[in-house]
């Protein structure tokens, strides 16, 4: 798609700020904004592919951006509460909470480790086009 197709339609699908690929880090979590009031955190997966996703977590709120970044585990470990997500799909792999918390938790008959809330991070599928990536409004991995 070229750029100028991507211009035009930015109001009603993309967010107006693209990201200059060249800008990034590699390897680590980059923070920008893409529109008023609205950031993401972005990381190169490799050469031609992107982890978007806002820069909020889940869980609670946190700025992702703060997130630690792992690539050999691939994950993505919320800086407040330490939850750990895959940094592929976005999924929750891990509550550290829950290893402290489960000797309290199996005294109550009505606890049900099954049941535990399952939060995941929502990547934004984007548009690259001549050096720049055009980030879409609404989750891409949304089922
Ligand atoms: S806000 Fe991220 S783990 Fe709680």
């Amino acid at each position: 798609m070229h750029t100028l197709d991507l211009v035009m339609r930015q109001d009603q699908d993309y967010f107006p700020i693209p990201i200059e690929i060249a800008s990034l880090l590699p390897d680590q979590l980059n923070h920008r904004r893409v529109s008023e009031g609205v950031e993401v955190v972005v990381f190169s997966e490799d050469n031609d592919r992107y982890f978007i996703a806002r820069d909020i977590c889940p869980h609670m709120g946190a700025p992702l951006a703060q997130a630690r970044l792992c690539r050999k585990t691939g994950t993505l470990q919320c800086r407040w509460h330490g939850y750990i997500y895959d940094s592929g799909t976005g999924e929750m792999k891990e509550n550290p909470n829950d290893k402290l918390f489960t000797k309290i938790k199996t005294a109550f008959q009505s606890y049900n480790p099954l049941s535990t809330p399952k939060y995941r991070i929502k990547r934004l599928s984007y548009e690259a086009a001549e050096g720049k990536i055009f980030v879409r409004r609404g989750a891409a991995n949304e089922t």
